[in-house]
């Protein structure tokens, strides 16, 4: 077979790639956070039952934002049952996705796991059977100094200092019917995000909050944007891409169709963020200061088919390396619309839909971790516009993607990043840089074959780094390169 060879132009942009594109999200879902974070009890874990290899494996992953405590959870979450001594911490059963929640895993262990890896705390707040003050109070006892009620819970708690919680989600995929919570129709929502908005901000005016979009409902986002907009700092859009009636390629359609959407809600989003009324001084804190951006604040690939007793909802993923390459292509395109995208959180972190596996004491990473965590060193910066033509990806149904999919940043030593994806899967590619660039560095990740997975004690993904300067770089048939390019 040929080995095409594709021309790039490189665009240096001034868009500010958001270090919040490598968010992550732990939900009280099956073994995600119980049996995954924190197990109590495993050989694998410390004294207060934090699972050390899964923190390792975290680590390595560099996350720069975590979600907490859901998802759908979120609407059943009552922050109040996760504080103060363990042994008082009230049990509730998870309505949504079975079993029991023991709370040992509240809001200060959850400050303190992000802690751990660096990342910021997220929070999402319960709209469906919680309240704005509920909310409000759970903003004291995170952010509060010492010297009111919540505030000293926390410092009750062993936590004098504020845990600076910024990242508050209003409400989680309200406009899902079968979810709790009566906030489906816009109106209800919009009205109810108002008053959960006025309880939060007025306790804290640092807050950046992130409102409920949807992908699929522009009507939905425009509303939301039209009376939100003047203290709307994200709007909330969630991806999974699946196969289920899409067919063995279905997450590449879905991939399609994230940036269809993309090209449809940012002119929508640059619009409220440009004609938004500014905020009544009565309203006694200040409105939005910056654009509004998107958060893709749930990302996967899930085929939510069920698939028996053990795995209902299929959350339980496997990730190939056509999955892995799949990840490649969205962090892509997170990285060519850095200007509008300002976080990003893969679902979930642990377990499900994971790149972390527990397995019994034991755990291993997905094919997926590895394209995560090579994304995470590298892609940093300010973005690059990266134009090419190529043919279609032969491995592909007919003419779905290009061969070639790529994304660069230009960072602040001056080097460039160029991340490709060669999706094909038997022939290597040949890419030929603008004149002006040198590649110095390049680090291929690559395994046997589209359908290639790991398991317990199985490594299927390999990594190569080559250091020899080139103006060409030959990409290895189905891989993922990182090249580092000097002028
Ligand atoms: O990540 C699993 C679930 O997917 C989340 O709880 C929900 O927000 C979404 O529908």
């Amino acid at each position: 077979m040929s080995n095409p060879s594709i021309s790039l132009q490189l665009i240096p942009g001034d868009a500010p790639i958001s270090p919040l594109l490598f968010g992550h999200f732990i939900e009280f879902i099956e073994n995600c956070i119980t049996g995954g974070v924190s197990d109590p009890g495993s050989p694998a874990s410390d004294a207060s039952g934090i699972r050390q290899d899964v923190l390792e494996k975290a680590k390595g992953l560099q996350p720069t934002l975590l979600r907490f405590p859901g998802g759908t959870y979120a609407g059943i979450y009552h922050w109040m049952d996760g504080i103060g001594t363990l042994a008082n911490r009230r049990k509730r059963r998870n309505l949504i996705w079975g079993g029991i929640n023991d709370n040992t895993f509240g809001t200060a262990e959850f400050v303190t796991y992000c802690r751990k890896l660096g990342a910021e705390p997220m929070l999402c707040v319960n709209m469906a059977s919680g309240t704005a003050q509920e909310a409000a109070d759970w903003v004291e006892y995170c952010n509060g100094e010492p010297g009111t009620y919540y505030a000293d819970l926390r410092v009750a708690d062993g936590f004098p200092e504020p845990f600076h919680v910024r990242y508050w989600c209003i409400g989680n995929e309200s406009y899902a019917e079968p979810d709790l919570g009566a906030q489906h129709n816009p109106d209800r929502y919009i009205a109810d995000a108002w008053e959960f908005t006025k309880h939060m901000k007025l306790m804290d005016f640092s807050l950046k909050l992130v409102y409920v979009g949807n992908p699929l409902d522009a009507a939905w986002n425009s509303r939301i944007l039209e009376s939100l907009a003047p203290v709307c700092d994200y709007l909330s859009i969630h991806h999974y891409s699946s196969e289920g009636a899409l067919g063995p390629y279905g997450p590449f359609s879905g991939l399609l169709e994230f940036r269809a959407q993309l090209n449809e809600m940012i002119p929508v989003l640059h619009r409220a963020s440009d004609t938004a009324r500014p905020l009544s001084p009565w309203y006694r804190f200040p409105g939005r200061q910056e654009p509004i951006r998107l958060a893709v604040d749930e990302w996967n690939i899930w085929d939510s088919t069920p698939r028996g007793e053990d795995n209902r909802y299929g959350l339980k993923m496997t990730y190939t390396w056509r999955d892995a390459l799949w990840t490649a292509c969205m962090l892509n395109t997170f990285a060519a619309h850095a200007g509008d995208i300002g976080m990003a959180n893969l679902a979930q972190m642990v377990n499900v839909l994971a790149p972390i596996v527990t397995c019994g004491d034991q755990s291993y990473v997905q094919t997926t971790y590895h394209v995560l965590s090579l994304y995470r060193k590298n892609l940093q910066g300010r973005s690059v516009r990266c134009t090419f033509s190529a043919p279609s990806a032969a491995s592909l149904p007919a003419g779905l993607l290009p061969v070639l999919d790529a994304s660069a940043c230009l960072r602040s030593d001056g080097t460039m990043c160029l991340f490709l994806v060669n999706l094909s899967q038997d022939t290597p590619l040949e890419v030929v840089l603008p004149e002006t660039w040198t590649v110095t560095e390049s680090t291929a990740l690559s395994a046997p074959a589209f359908s290639s997975f790991n398991a317990p004690g199985t490594e299927t993904v390999s990594c190569r780094t080559s250091a020899h300067p080139a103006a060409k770089l030959i990409l290895p048939a189905a891989s993922v390169t990182a090249a580092i390019l000097a002028s």
